[in-house]
């Protein structure tokens, strides 16, 4: 049966290969490019990458779309609704980055909080001159508490990581849900947005963007937190507005801010790259070869499942 899918990119991995020799008629284009909006016409499938938004307009010039492979968990660039209405599957990736993604977390936690970045740059500059009782300082995370925005499995493994360095988890629940989480290794209340705000000396952000989390992070829910608190986001960057953020950090309102996702990316606000005690990185949750290559024969058979 041969069957047009067009995607953007090859994928990590051989699972988009042996999809187009399973359907073969497998045709790469660059997301916008002259062809790719040609072949629109004739497409049955598509697969985008997360930077790569899908309007309604693109599903008018795609008559014969049945399925859209999203190589993401998030759907946010994909007219969800819209492909509900006509009958058009989206498939996604959860699951299976849920483990590197709260890895990255951790690591973008660690890197603010103890200051990585500008200790490797002062090695690299030639100019360190050994150590020094007051150089570098950082600030430890145990017996902190740490607000998680999200109670869903990215949410619950960066608990696991937290709780394992002495940290408290809490969690906030975008359905309104009360009671407790249970993350495996241990159990932590869903709690209001205010309350978690308030007592939270770290806050990361894993819940998708919505129309319900757009902007969830605005001034007054920033200006909640702790003197000093860090947030680190990893999931979408319109949830958090980012110029309240930069100005309180430039206040020493925030402590720190550590960033994997932006507003518009990869454009980025300029005052990031000005903003002190922040770590600024380019969208690399699930980035690891496993992972890549395990979001891709997910991808992979949930769009042969969708094609039939
Ligand atoms: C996702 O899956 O939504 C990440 O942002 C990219 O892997």
């Amino acid at each position: 049966m041969s069957i047009r899918i067009l995607a953007t990119s090859p994928l990590v991995g051989p699972a988009l290969t042996e999809l187009g020799a399973r359907f073969p008629d497998l045709c790469l284009a660059a997301y916008r490019s002259p062809e790719w909006q040609a072949a629109l016409a004739e497409a049955e499938a598509l697969v985008v990458l997360v930077s790569e938004a899908l309007s309604e307009s693109d599903l008018d010039s795609a008559p014969r779309l049945r399925a859209i492979g999203a190589y993401s968990v998030g759907v946010n660039h994909v007219p969800v609704k819209a492909c509900q209405a006509r009958g058009i599957a989206v498939v996604n990736t959860p699951g299976v980055l849920t483990d590197a993604t709260a890895d990255l977390t951790l690591a973008l936690l660690m890197s603010l909080t103890r200051r990585l970045a500008e200790g490797e740059a002062l090695v690299r500059s030639g100019s360190w001159e050994g150590w020094a009782p007051d150089q570098l300082l950082g600030s430890g995370l145990g017996g902190k508490t740490c607000g998680l925005l999200g109670s869903g499995p990215i949410a619950q493994a960066f608990a696991r990581r937290v709780q394992a360095l002495g940290m408290t988890p809490i969690f906030w629940d975008r359905e309104g849900r009360g009671g407790m989480v249970d993350f495996s290794a241990g159990r932590a209340p869903r709690l209001p947005l205010a309350d978690l705000l308030s007592r939270s000396a770290v806050l990361s952000v894993h819940c998708p963007l919505t129309d319900q989390t757009r902007g969830l992070l605005d001034r007054s829910a920033l200006e909640r937190l702790p003197a000093g608190a860090v947030i680190i986001n990893t999931a979408r960057g319109g949830i958090m507005d980012e110029n309240a953020a930069i100005d309180l950090l430039e206040a020493g309102r925030l402590g720190g801010v550590g960033l994997d996702v932006y507003d518009g990316e990869p454009r980025l606000n300029p005052r990031w790259l000005q903003a002190p005690r922040t770590v600024l990185l380019p969208h690399l949750g699930s980035a690891t070869v496993e992972t890549r290559a395990a979001m891709a024969r997910l991808l992979c058979e949930g769009l042969a499942a969708a094609l039939g």
